[in-house]
């Protein structure tokens, strides 16, 4: 790329930032998404890392000012009224000043928060507020830690397909057949308003992220009995490596800010999430899989999240199985990382997240690959990352197969995401845990 391109596309992903930038938080797209998402707007912070690091702050403030009493940070904040998507505030009811959704995210903030705190200009300005940041993740990390599982086996099940950020993934059809899709209220959904319905979640899918909602809302959001009452119980490699992973750039930061207590707990969560993450390896399929909390199985359902599992300091062996499985996949598949195995019949180029590739997803994958000292697959995602761009602007998703852009467009995370691609990947180690 030569310094003019590099130049050109840095200059369109910050326009994009700025386009989507409501003053104190960001919406990731216009019409499809148009309030602050979790962990959108974490991985976003660092895109405004590179040119305005106090919206940087900002965004991730924005966010925690909206967790709830029990430390959950929610997985949508509806700032204010928009008809143009479902399920709205009315549908949640959650009871909270700003009305919020009642599930969560994956939780990527210690790891942005880390990141941007490292590369600040000025530290010792930023220190107490950032300092203040640390304080609102670690809780939200002690919640998930106990409300999401509750037994102390050292992983976290998300409740709601909604709560793994990768909504449709095959990994939850099998859990799904327990969710009951009748007795709903009735309902238009918006999003197929905006996308191609051929891409999205399918009707019967919908119905049971519904019926989920409403069952939660029936028993008042109350945190302390939703994970045993929810039908739908998962433990995703890919959500728990990124807390493992957040936890223990937490522990990093809380040191250097002076908050021992913070730093000793959150190492502690990561030691005893990585020894318990081994629970979830596949050797037939060379990757992680996601575990069925109900059955106690694993789900045969060779998915990203299993590889995203190299973004914890996972041991070397699973690392270099994973940086081998991804140079497999990219000999079926043009673009790089797919959400879902190609070679896999389940698997569909279009559809949202059962094979699309995301950049968000490629930039976690290749920062653990780089970490674990795996460059040369880090930069084949680079690479395929940057070639997606050139081709079709800034989606929301690609087909890997074609790199046909999906979804919405002007896509804030991806602009982020380029924004961390053009600075060439961080081949840094991982802090020891
Ligand atoms: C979709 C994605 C989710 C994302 C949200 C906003 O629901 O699956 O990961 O946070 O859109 O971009």
């Amino acid at each position: 790329m030569t310094p003019n391109e590099h130049a050109r596309l840095a200059g369109q992903a910050s326009q994009i930032l700025r386009e989507n930038d409501r003053g104190a938080y960001t919406v990731p797209t216009k019409g499809l998404y148009p309030f602050q998402w979790n962990w959108d707007s974490c991985l976003t912070a660092l895109g405004f890392a590179a040119f305005d690091e106090d919206r940087a702050w900002r965004e991730m403030e924005t966010l925690f000012a909206h967790q709830w009493p029990d430390g959950m940070v929610p997985h949508i904040v509806f700032h204010q009224e928009d008809e143009g998507y479902f399920p709205g505030p009315d549908v949640w009811r959650t009871g909270r000043p700003v009305p919020t959704s009642g599930i969560t995210q994956p939780a990527v903030a210690g790891f942005t928060a880390r990141r941007i705190y490292e590369r600040s200009k000025d530290k010792a300005a930023n220190a107490a507020r950032v300092r203040a940041l640390v304080e609102k993740i670690d809780r939200w990390h002690a919640f998930l830690c106990s409300a999401r599982d509750p037994r102390g086996e050292g992983l976290v099940a998300i409740i709601h397909p909604w709560e793994s950020g990768r909504d449709n993934a095959i990994d939850w059809d099998e859990p799904f057949q327990r969710v009951p899709g009748e007795g709903i209220a009735p309902y238009r959904r918006r999003d197929v308003d905006h996308a191609d319905p051929a891409h999205r979640p399918t009707k019967e899918q919908y119905d049971r992220y519904l019926w989920l909602l409403e069952h939660f809302r029936r028993h008042d959001w109350n945190n302390g009995v939703l994970h045993d009452l929810s039908p739908f119980r998962v433990v995703d490699p890919g959500f728990n490596a990124i807390l493992i992973r957040s936890c223990t750039d937490l522990a990093a930061l809380a040191d250097e800010l002076g908050a021992a207590d913070i730093a000793r707990a959150n190492r502690a969560r990561a030691e005893k999430g990585l020894a318990a993450l081994e629970r979830l390896w596949s050797e037939r399929h060379g990757q992680y899989l996601c575990l069925d909390r109900t059955t106690d199985g694993l789900i045969d359902s060779p998915s990203v999240g299993g590889l995203i599992a190299v973004f914890a300091a996972i041991p070397e062996a699973r690392a270099g199985a994973i940086g081998a499985r991804i140079m497999e996949i990219a000999k079926r598949c043009r673009y790089v990382v797919p959400s879902h195995d190609p070679a896999d019949s389940r698997f569909d180029a279009k559809r949202y997240w059962r094979g699309p590739a995301w950049l968000i997803v490629n930039y976690l994958v290749s920062d653990g690959l780089a970490a674990a000292g795996m460059d040369a697959v880090a930069e084949t995602i680079r690479a395929s990352s940057l070639q997606l761009i050139e081709k079709g602007g800034f989606a929301e998703y690609y087909d890997p197969l074609t790199g046909e852009p999906c979804g919405g467009g002007q896509f804030t995370w991806t602009a982020a995401m380029v924004l961390e691609f053009l600075r060439g990947g961080e081949a840094r180690a991982l802090a020891p845990v």
